[in-house]
């Protein structure tokens, strides 16, 4: 029979909850800046900060209107950037991805010469370069349209030094071609950039989450999607065989793309390979946040911290997001 005096219940969870600095002390994950990466558009022209209609407080930056970002990115202990560019003239192979006088090209010296301590990453595909949107150069089969797979390889080895060369200190493919890891590391390797780091988005899902970035990059594909070459966003066990396969081929570090629907395959990946893991939480995810937060539905700054920690509750190492420069101040001021 139930008697209050015996003391029951014998487990008391709330007691560890009830004083704060009880809660600090047993808090089994923390967000810190130290895990932030923030993405940067760089765009041709000059005199261009334009804003993403979908992505408000992201803007398409020129060389020339980069600096002032790079400084407020530093001064906050941001850690590091993802580059990626929109050149001005795109044709069916994407050949402005792999110039040295590149806009990602550019903007690596230029950041490496104005930051030098801050990391530099850079988005490694082709679909923001080809007149036609897709991540490489196409080839028909049977009457449709697909990625050429074996002609792009070379052509990302040949991005990849050029980003290495302009002083990327990690190149982060994205464009999910099968071989893609070891061709850059070949690649690399053979240019004597054997210790410049590859983080691969190794499970890239076929998502409607990255619609604002489409628009920010100017890179939806003409025809056709990308279902060829992501992945299923209804596969797991997929996303442990593409990692296994990058890791096989010499990636560093792994990642899964995009984060909040995927939390599950973030830490299956965490436990089955115990490497550094990274997230993207893509564009669309920013956008849904932002619109919510614009109409006074949400609590952006209490929303925003409770996602990220939870990316980190998920086994999350690395955490590519456009909200870095709000969460960095944030957690400054406690
Ligand atoms: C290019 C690339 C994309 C993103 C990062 N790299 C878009 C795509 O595959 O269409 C998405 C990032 C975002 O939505 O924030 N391969
Ligand atoms: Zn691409």
């Amino acid at each position: 029979m139930f008697d209050p005096a015996a003391g029951f219940p014998v487990q008391r969870p709330r007691r560890l909850r009830a004083h704060p600095r009880i809660r600090d002390l047993v808090r089994e994950n923390r967000l810190t800046v130290d895990d932030l990466i923030y993405p940067l558009f760089i765009y041709h022209g000059t005199n261009l900060r334009r804003e993403i209609g979908s992505m408000p407080g992201q803007y398409q930056l020129s060389l020339d209107r980069l600096g002032e970002i790079i400084d407020e990115v530093a001064d906050l202990k941001i850690p590091g950037v993802l580059l990626f560019g929109i050149p001005e003239h795109k044709d069916a192979l994407g050949s402005a991805a792999s110039r040295d006088d590149g806009v990602v090209q550019q903007a690596v010296r230029l950041i490496k010469k104005r930051a030098p301590e801050l990391l530099v990453v850079t988005d490694l595909c082709f679909c923001e370069y080809t007149d036609h949107g897709h991540c490489g150069p196409l080839v028909e089969v049977a009457g449709r349209y697909d990625v050429d797979n074996d002609a792009t390889l070379p052509m990302l080895a040949e991005q990849a030094v050029s980003h290495a060369r302009a002083g990327a200190d990690l190149i982060a493919p994205s464009g999910m071609m099968d071989g893609m890891v070891k061709a850059i590391r070949q690649g690399l390797d053979a240019s004597g950039f054997t210790q410049t780091p590859i983080m691969s988005y190794s499970s890239k899902f076929a998502s409607g989450y990255y619609g604002p970035f489409r628009e920010a990059a100017e890179s939806a594909p003409g025809m056709g999607d990308r279902r060829g070459y992501q992945m299923d966003p209804a596969n797991g066990d997929e996303a442990i065989r593409e990692a296994a396969i990058d890791l096989a081929e010499g990636a560093d570090i792994i990642m899964v793309k995009p984060a909040l629907a995927y939390l599950d395959v973030a830490r299956r990946l965490k436990d089955a390979f115990r490497v550094p893991l990274a997230a993207y939480n893509v564009s669309g995810e920013y956008a849904m946040v932002k619109a919510a937060a614009e109409r006074g539905w949400i609590d952006e700054r209490r929303i925003v911290l409770e996602t990220l920690t939870g990316f980190k509750r998920a086994g999350i190492d690395i955490i590519m997001t456009y909200h870095a420069l709000d969460v960095a101040r944030w957690l400054k001021e406690g």
